[in-house]
């Protein structure tokens, strides 16, 4: 492998731990299937995410790169941009080249439909994309790896896996994406054909040494599992969407991801030369924490963890009142005293995600240090923005019809720009 990014990637020796059975010292551990941040003297910490940016060897986004896309787009940056949730890219600042030179390139991204439903997590990447969608005007693909989730997760089925990836194509719609811009593709669905090739063409070229350093395979691996990676990795081929670039193999993508996929892409860029397509350019966003705090992200396979796009208001107050971990004093009278701390409150860290403002976000934090805020008014705070945002998804999930769902799936669609010319 030439000029491999892939050798900064960790093993993931401890993938096997569950936190009650880890030593009282682990390290921090970051994969596509575990996030945990590293225990010191038996104290869970919050993941450390200038370490992942170091082991991973990503770049950190400065304000130099968003004054850049500020003056070339137009737009102001994306609240999650302004407040540092997206952290880190690899070449974003290609993207921005070939956006200054009209150039066409693409947005990647995907999701595993592990349950029925997503959880507000999922929706950070999610939305941000919808965003730059817009922005940038440009294609996106959405690829759902029912086939991932049905070999890393033994107790689903095949009809299951298969069914939540068709519902998750429900929720997509109703973020918003539309079929002349987007094609979203289940992998169960969509294999064969150009796509398939272009897996071939990865799979050959990863070995699988290069795979268990990445990912920590080891032999008693299902072997479906180790040749995952490539179908993860051949949507960044643009030739694996003839219907949209035709016979073209330059067109670069961008894919917006939490940082926990990046090790799939690490080992995408390092086959893109050999296959003769462009490096894919990544924007990393950090995990919406789990509501026990920020030492792990919100999990779908933890139901106590995370509030799920379907979850009624009632659900919403119950959750983040009962298990949000809190950054305030253990009384009122002790919290108006020494103030708390918002850097690890859940429900303020929710609010940095969800609420547009930028003032009331800066005085919800200075209030909260001084104790004029109390933990009750700040998960209240939490609850409203939460409630709003899950019902406005919700409600416009009710107006998504069945065509739109067949048309979002169907590869042939007339899509705007499905002639990307030659320049
Ligand atoms: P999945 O379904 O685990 O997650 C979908 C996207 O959501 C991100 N994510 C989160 N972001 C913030 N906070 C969280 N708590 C949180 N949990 C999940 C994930 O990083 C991801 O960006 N293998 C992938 C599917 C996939 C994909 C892709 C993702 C296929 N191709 C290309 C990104 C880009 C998966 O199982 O994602
Ligand atoms: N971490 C979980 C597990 O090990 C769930 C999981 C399995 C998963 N495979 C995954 C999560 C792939 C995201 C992507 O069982």
């Amino acid at each position: 492998m030439t000029g491999s990014e892939s050798n900064k990637a960790p093993v993931a020796e401890v993938q096997n731990l569950s936190v009650n059975e880890a030593k009282t010292s682990q390290k921090q551990n970051v994969t596509p299937w575990d996030v945990e941040g590293a225990v010191v003297d038996g104290k869970p910490q919050p993941i450390n995410y200038n370490d992942l940016i170091e082991k991973f060897g990503t770049r950190r986004i400065d304000a130099e790169l968003l004054e850049r896309f500020e003056k070339l787009t137009g737009q102001r940056p994306h609240k999650l941009l302004r407040r540092g949730v997206i952290f880190s890219h690899r070449d974003f600042e290609k993207i921005l080249d070939r956006y200054e030179q009209k150039k066409p390139f693409y947005l990647y991204t995907g999701r595993g439909p592990s349950s029925g439903n997503m959880h507000i997590g999922h929706m950070l990447p999610l939305t941000f994309c919808k965003w730059l969608q817009d922005v940038f005007d440009v294609p996106l693909v959405i690829q759902l790896t029912d086939d991932e989730k049905f070999l890393f997760k033994p107790k689903l089925t095949l009809d299951q896996v298969y069914e939540y990836s068709a519902k998750a194509v429900r929720e997509l719609a109703a973020l918003g994406f539309k079929p002349e811009k987007t094609f979203i593709f289940s992998n169960m669905d969509y294999m064969g054909g150009a796509f398939y090739r272009n897996i071939l063409a990865v799979s050959r070229s990863i070995t699988f040494n290069t795979a268990k350093a990445t990912f920590g395979f080891d032999m008693s691996s299902p072997i479906g599992r180790i040749h995952f990676p490539s179908i993860q990795i051949a949507p960044a081929l643009c030739s694996s969407f003839p219907q949209i670039f035709g016979n073209r193999k330059d067109i670069p993508c961008l894919i917006p991801c939490a940082i926990d996929q990046d090790p799939y892409f690490r080992l995408a860029r390092d086959v893109m030369q050999p296959l003769k397509h462009k490096k894919p350019a990544l924007l990393h966003s950090k995990f919406l924490p789990a509501l026990q705090g920020s030492t792990t992200k919100m999990s779908a396979s933890l139901d106590s963890t995370a509030i799920y796009m379907n979850d009624t208001p009632a659900q919403i107050k119950n959750k983040i009142n009962r298990y949000a971990f809190s950054g305030g004093q253990t009384s009122l009278e002790e919290h108006r005293k020494y103030g708390g701390d918002p850097d690890v409150d859940v429900a303020y860290q929710y609010l940095t995600y969800f609420l547009d403002d930028d003032e009331e976000i800066v005085a919800l934090a200075e209030g909260y240090r001084k104790g004029e805020i109390s933990t009750g008014e700040m998960k209240a705070r939490c609850i409203k923005v939460l409630q709003e945002f899950i019902g406005e998804v919700q409600e416009r999930s009710k107006t998504v019809s069945d065509q739109l769902l067949k048309d979002l799936r169907d590869p042939d669609y007339p899509r705007k720009f499905a002639t990307i010319e030659k320049k």
